[in-house]
């Protein structure tokens, strides 16, 4: 059954869902986006990613097309009508569309889409077995707090890691890991602490981080928020990633090394399940 999807205002079967040629989303990934977990039918971490979305639009100069309450209706109405019960709500702003130039003038229309993904986020098979990951270079832009949709190079790096027989990449600039290529990573170190690079500019600043951080604190586990290198990620006693879609997600390899024991480790399951019970507990 073909999902409707939402584009400029209008409601429409994603086959007949279009945008312009000119869209400056299309010709120079001038756009931001934005991926909300669904479950039950609810929004989860809703009130981090619409503040993410404001800081992103600023960051770029762009108005916001929608109030934060038409937002929300937005949101709300593509579940009702695609009757996504368990799954990620996509939604894009680009700048808009006119004629292909480097300046762009300062009265276009954003274009603003919504799609859904049904999945069942809250029962993934590769929690159990963890992922293993590779390292490379960090080649994206020097703006990564802002969510683009400038994603070629973290599209080819995961390709790349796939293509190696492992399953996502971690970012690695200066000899410090960045992040994944659409997570964030994290560690436990021998001694129990949680360590995760600190916000700047060199990461996206991940809801699910946040989140689960605040959660793992709330715990009474001991958090540093610095950089840390991939040899400290191998001699960690575990390791994983935080995202919308996958909530915290284990790394048993980096490049060929098991994390650990090389098999998911308990902190980061009890923080998944600690960080599922508080959103159940707070979707809207
Ligand atoms: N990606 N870092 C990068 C580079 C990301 O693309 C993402 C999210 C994250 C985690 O952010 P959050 O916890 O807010 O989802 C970190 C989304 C899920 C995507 O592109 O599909």
């Amino acid at each position: 059954m073909s999902r409707i999807v939402h584009v400029n205002g209008q409601w429409l079967p994603e086959e007949d869902a279009k945008i312009s040629v000119f869209d400056r989303g299309f010709l120079f990934a001038d756009a931001i986006y934005e991926v909300t977990g669904v479950i039950g039918g609810k929004l989860i971490d809703y009130e981090g990613h619409i503040a993410r979305l404001k800081r992103s639009l600023e960051a770029l100069g762009m108005h916001a097309p929608v109030d934060e309450a038409a937002l929300l209706d937005l949101h709300r109405e593509i579940v009702a009508r695609n009757d996504l019960k368990t799954g990620l709500i996509y939604l894009q702003i680009s700048r808009g569309a006119e004629d292909r130039d480097f300046l762009f003038s300062g009265t276009l229309s954003p274009s603003v889409v919504l799609f859904t993904q049904a999945r069942n986020i809250l029962e993934n098979p590769r929690w159990k077995t963890g992922i293993k990951v590779i390292t490379v270079p960090e080649g994206r832009w020097v703006s990564r707090q802002i969510k683009t949709v400038q994603l070629l190079y973290s599209s080819l790096a995961k390709m790349e890691a796939v293509k190696s027989g492992a399953d996502d990449a971690f970012f690695v600039e200066d000899g410090f890991i960045t992040e994944a290529t659409s997570s964030n990573a994290h560690m436990v170190t021998k001694e129990g602490v949680l360590v995760t690079r600190a916000l700047s500019n060199a990461l996206l600043h991940g809801i699910t981080r946040g989140s689960v951080l605040d959660l793992a604190r709330a715990a009474g586990l001991s958090v540093e928020e610095r950089s840390f290198t991939p040899e400290e990620a191998k001699a960690a006693s575990e390791v994983f990633i935080t995202s919308a879609g996958t909530f915290v997600m284990p790394v048993v390899s980096i490049d060929g090394v098991p994390v650990g024991d090389g098999q998911p480790g308990d902190v980061s399951a009890r923080l998944r399940q600690i960080y599922i019970e508080d959103q159940l507990a707070r979707a809207i």
